[in-house]
Protein backbone atom coordinates (compact mmCIF):
# COMPACT_ATOMS: atom_id res chain seq x y z
CA UNK A 1 0.00 0.00 0.00
CA UNK A 2 1.18 3.15 -0.85
CA UNK A 3 1.06 5.75 1.96
CA UNK A 4 -0.98 8.94 1.82
CA UNK A 5 -0.83 12.01 3.06
CA UNK A 6 -3.63 14.35 3.78
CA UNK A 7 -4.08 17.91 5.57
CA UNK A 8 -7.00 18.16 8.08
CA UNK A 9 -9.91 20.90 7.63
CA UNK A 10 -8.46 22.58 11.38
CA UNK A 11 -6.19 26.09 10.78
CA UNK A 12 -3.27 25.98 11.19
CA UNK A 13 -3.30 22.85 9.17
CA UNK A 14 -2.12 19.70 10.80
CA UNK A 15 0.19 17.12 8.30
CA UNK A 16 -0.89 13.64 9.16
CA UNK A 17 0.76 10.67 6.57
CA UNK A 18 -0.54 7.13 6.79
CA UNK A 19 1.38 3.51 6.23
CA UNK A 20 0.46 0.09 6.23
CA UNK A 21 0.86 0.00 10.17
CA UNK A 22 2.00 3.71 10.86
CA UNK A 23 0.34 6.98 11.44
CA UNK A 24 2.91 10.02 11.02
CA UNK A 25 1.70 12.89 12.84
CA UNK A 26 2.87 16.54 14.16
CA UNK A 27 4.39 16.13 17.63
CA UNK A 28 2.41 17.78 20.19
CA UNK A 29 3.99 19.16 23.81
CA UNK A 30 2.12 15.83 25.80
CA UNK A 31 4.53 14.02 23.50
CA UNK A 32 7.99 14.69 25.26
CA UNK A 33 7.59 12.74 28.47
CA UNK A 34 6.69 9.79 26.17
CA UNK A 35 9.69 10.55 24.45
CA UNK A 36 11.95 11.61 26.90
CA UNK A 37 11.23 7.82 28.16
CA UNK A 38 13.19 5.87 25.56
CA UNK A 39 15.10 8.52 24.14
CA UNK A 40 17.43 8.67 27.57
CA UNK A 41 18.11 5.01 27.60
CA UNK A 42 22.10 4.53 26.96
CA UNK A 43 21.15 2.34 24.16
CA UNK A 44 19.17 4.54 22.33
CA UNK A 45 21.54 7.58 23.05
CA UNK A 46 24.80 5.11 21.76
CA UNK A 47 24.46 7.11 18.39
CA UNK A 48 23.09 10.41 19.39
CA UNK A 49 24.40 13.50 18.83
CA UNK A 50 26.40 15.02 21.40
CA UNK A 51 24.08 16.90 24.39
CA UNK A 52 20.76 14.74 22.23
CA UNK A 53 19.02 12.43 25.04
CA UNK A 54 18.66 14.93 27.60
CA UNK A 55 15.41 16.18 29.54
CA UNK A 56 15.69 19.30 28.61
CA UNK A 57 16.55 18.72 25.01
CA UNK A 58 13.62 16.39 24.10
CA UNK A 59 11.22 18.91 25.74
CA UNK A 60 12.98 21.89 23.76
CA UNK A 61 12.84 19.81 20.39
CA UNK A 62 8.85 18.98 20.92
CA UNK A 63 8.22 22.01 21.04
CA UNK A 64 10.78 24.16 18.38
CA UNK A 65 9.32 21.36 16.44
CA UNK A 66 5.88 22.80 17.06
CA UNK A 67 7.01 26.55 16.83
CA UNK A 68 8.73 25.31 13.26
CA UNK A 69 5.09 23.74 12.10
CA UNK A 70 3.61 27.17 11.91
CA UNK A 71 6.16 28.93 9.97
CA UNK A 72 5.90 30.15 7.10
CA UNK A 73 7.47 29.28 4.80
CA UNK A 74 7.85 25.80 6.65
CA UNK A 75 10.97 24.03 6.04
CA UNK A 76 11.28 21.60 9.31
CA UNK A 77 8.77 18.54 9.89
CA UNK A 78 8.72 16.45 12.85
CA UNK A 79 6.29 13.49 13.11
CA UNK A 80 5.86 11.60 15.90
CA UNK A 81 5.11 7.92 14.38
CA UNK A 82 2.22 6.19 16.20
CA UNK A 83 2.21 2.26 15.81
CA UNK A 84 -1.93 2.14 14.75
CA UNK A 85 -2.32 -1.08 16.36
CA UNK A 86 -1.53 0.18 19.63
CA UNK A 87 -2.19 3.65 19.20
CA UNK A 88 0.76 4.20 21.21
CA UNK A 89 4.03 7.01 19.93
CA UNK A 90 6.72 4.37 19.00
CA UNK A 91 9.37 7.14 17.67
CA UNK A 92 9.62 10.47 15.56
CA UNK A 93 10.97 11.52 12.05
CA UNK A 94 12.19 14.32 10.89
CA UNK A 95 12.41 16.12 7.26
CA UNK A 96 14.50 19.41 6.89
CA UNK A 97 13.80 20.71 3.47
CA UNK A 98 14.91 24.48 3.50
CA UNK A 99 15.43 24.60 -0.70
CA UNK A 100 13.84 22.24 -2.74
CA UNK A 101 16.97 22.87 -5.29
CA UNK A 102 19.62 22.00 -2.63
CA UNK A 103 17.98 18.74 -1.10
CA UNK A 104 16.66 17.55 2.26
CA UNK A 105 17.47 15.76 5.29
CA UNK A 106 16.05 12.88 7.01
CA UNK A 107 16.28 11.45 10.79
CA UNK A 108 14.48 9.08 12.79
CA UNK A 109 14.78 7.12 16.13
CA UNK A 110 12.32 4.35 17.54
CA UNK A 111 11.84 3.20 21.05
CA UNK A 112 13.98 0.08 21.72
CA UNK A 113 11.02 -2.17 22.47
CA UNK A 114 9.66 -1.60 18.74
CA UNK A 115 13.59 -2.06 17.45
CA UNK A 116 13.69 -4.46 14.18
CA UNK A 117 10.21 -4.54 13.07
CA UNK A 118 10.84 -2.25 10.22
CA UNK A 119 8.93 0.85 11.65
CA UNK A 120 11.67 3.30 10.84
CA UNK A 121 11.69 2.08 7.54
CA UNK A 122 7.96 2.38 7.44
CA UNK A 123 7.97 5.71 8.39
CA UNK A 124 10.74 6.72 6.28
CA UNK A 125 9.78 5.61 3.28
CA UNK A 126 6.32 7.36 3.94
CA UNK A 127 8.40 10.87 4.35
CA UNK A 128 10.65 10.21 1.42
CA UNK A 129 7.24 9.79 -0.80
CA UNK A 130 6.01 13.52 0.92
CA UNK A 131 9.20 15.07 0.19
CA UNK A 132 9.47 14.03 -3.51
CA UNK A 133 5.45 14.40 -4.36
CA UNK A 134 4.75 17.07 -2.13
CA UNK A 135 7.69 19.71 -1.55
CA UNK A 136 9.05 18.63 -4.79
CA UNK A 137 12.99 18.01 -3.39
CA UNK A 138 15.41 16.29 -5.68
CA UNK A 139 17.34 14.62 -3.00
CA UNK A 140 17.52 13.55 0.35
CA UNK A 141 19.95 12.69 2.61
CA UNK A 142 20.48 10.82 5.75
CA UNK A 143 23.73 11.14 8.18
CA UNK A 144 24.60 8.86 10.63
CA UNK A 145 27.82 7.65 13.00
CA UNK A 146 29.46 5.07 10.68
CA UNK A 147 29.23 2.28 13.10
CA UNK A 148 25.42 3.02 13.25
CA UNK A 149 24.97 -0.17 11.30
CA UNK A 150 21.03 -0.17 12.01
CA UNK A 151 20.58 3.05 10.77
CA UNK A 152 22.66 2.44 8.60
CA UNK A 153 20.73 -0.60 7.24
CA UNK A 154 17.62 1.50 7.05
CA UNK A 155 19.07 3.72 4.51
CA UNK A 156 20.34 0.94 2.57
CA UNK A 157 16.94 -1.02 2.33
CA UNK A 158 15.48 2.41 1.54
CA UNK A 159 17.53 2.67 -1.21
CA UNK A 160 19.73 5.73 -0.45
CA UNK A 161 23.51 5.20 -1.73
CA UNK A 162 26.50 6.63 0.58
CA UNK A 163 28.38 9.62 -0.45
CA UNK A 164 31.19 9.63 2.19
CA UNK A 165 33.96 7.26 1.56
CA UNK A 166 36.61 7.26 3.29
CA UNK A 167 37.87 7.87 6.76
CA UNK A 168 39.15 11.80 6.13
CA UNK A 169 35.71 12.48 4.68
CA UNK A 170 34.33 10.66 7.34
CA UNK A 171 35.83 13.03 9.66
CA UNK A 172 35.09 16.50 7.67
CA UNK A 173 31.15 15.24 8.35
CA UNK A 174 31.84 14.46 11.67
CA UNK A 175 33.61 17.72 12.47
CA UNK A 176 30.54 19.78 11.00
CA UNK A 177 28.48 18.32 14.01
CA UNK A 178 31.50 18.64 16.61
CA UNK A 179 31.74 15.03 16.72
CA UNK A 180 35.27 13.60 17.14
CA UNK A 181 33.43 9.96 15.72
CA UNK A 182 33.42 9.11 12.11
CA UNK A 183 30.21 9.68 10.25
CA UNK A 184 28.85 8.86 6.96
CA UNK A 185 26.26 10.58 4.55
CA UNK A 186 23.56 8.45 2.15
CA UNK A 187 21.24 10.14 -0.57
CA UNK A 188 18.62 8.74 -2.84
CA UNK A 189 16.53 10.77 -5.41
CA UNK A 190 13.44 10.95 -6.35
CA UNK A 191 13.58 7.79 -9.10
CA UNK A 192 15.80 5.65 -6.77
CA UNK A 193 12.88 6.06 -4.16
CA UNK A 194 9.93 5.09 -6.59
CA UNK A 195 12.14 2.08 -7.98
CA UNK A 196 13.01 0.68 -4.36
CA UNK A 197 9.30 0.94 -3.46
CA UNK A 198 8.30 -0.53 -6.57
CA UNK A 199 10.72 -3.20 -5.31
CA UNK A 200 9.34 -3.59 -1.73
CA UNK A 201 6.05 -1.38 -0.94
CA UNK A 202 6.85 -2.85 2.92
C1 LIG B 1 18.16 3.38 13.89
C2 LIG B 1 16.75 3.02 14.36
C3 LIG B 1 15.85 4.25 14.21
C4 LIG B 1 16.21 1.89 13.48
O1 LIG B 1 14.83 1.68 13.81
P1 LIG B 1 14.07 0.32 13.49
O2 LIG B 1 12.62 0.59 13.49
O3 LIG B 1 14.59 -0.76 14.36
O4 LIG B 1 14.58 0.05 11.98
P2 LIG B 1 14.07 -1.10 10.98
O5 LIG B 1 13.45 -2.19 11.76
O6 LIG B 1 13.29 -0.44 9.90
O7 LIG B 1 15.45 -1.60 10.35
C5 LIG B 1 16.55 -1.95 11.18
C6 LIG B 1 17.49 -2.85 10.40
O8 LIG B 1 18.78 -2.81 11.01
C7 LIG B 1 19.20 -4.14 11.26
N1 LIG B 1 20.09 -4.08 12.40
C8 LIG B 1 19.78 -3.79 13.68
N2 LIG B 1 20.89 -3.80 14.44
C9 LIG B 1 21.91 -4.09 13.59
C10 LIG B 1 23.31 -4.24 13.77
N3 LIG B 1 23.89 -4.09 14.95
N4 LIG B 1 24.06 -4.54 12.69
C11 LIG B 1 23.50 -4.70 11.48
N5 LIG B 1 22.17 -4.57 11.24
C12 LIG B 1 21.40 -4.27 12.31
C13 LIG B 1 17.93 -4.90 11.50
O9 LIG B 1 18.11 -6.29 11.38
C14 LIG B 1 17.06 -4.30 10.39
O10 LIG B 1 17.39 -4.82 9.13
P3 LIG B 1 16.54 -6.02 8.41
O11 LIG B 1 15.13 -5.50 8.29
O12 LIG B 1 17.24 -6.23 7.12
O13 LIG B 1 16.62 -7.19 9.34
C15 LIG B 1 16.75 2.53 15.83
O14 LIG B 1 17.73 1.54 15.96
C16 LIG B 1 17.05 3.66 16.82
O15 LIG B 1 16.15 4.40 17.22
N6 LIG B 1 18.32 3.80 17.24
C17 LIG B 1 18.68 4.83 18.23
C18 LIG B 1 18.60 6.23 17.65
C19 LIG B 1 19.38 6.35 16.37
O16 LIG B 1 20.45 5.77 16.22
N7 LIG B 1 18.84 7.11 15.43
C20 LIG B 1 19.47 7.33 14.13
C21 LIG B 1 20.47 8.40 14.19
S1 LIG B 1 21.28 8.53 12.58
Amino acid sequence: MMPSCSLSAAAPPKLRLSTERLLLRELEESDWPVIHAYASLPEARRYMLAGQGTRDRTRSFVLSSMAAAQANPRIFYAFGIVLRAENRLVGTIVLRAGNADRGAQVGWDVNRAYWNRGIATEAARSVLAFAFADLGVRAVHADSFARNFASIRVMEKLGMQRLTRGWFASMRLAERYGEWRPMIRYVVRPQRHTANVAQAPY
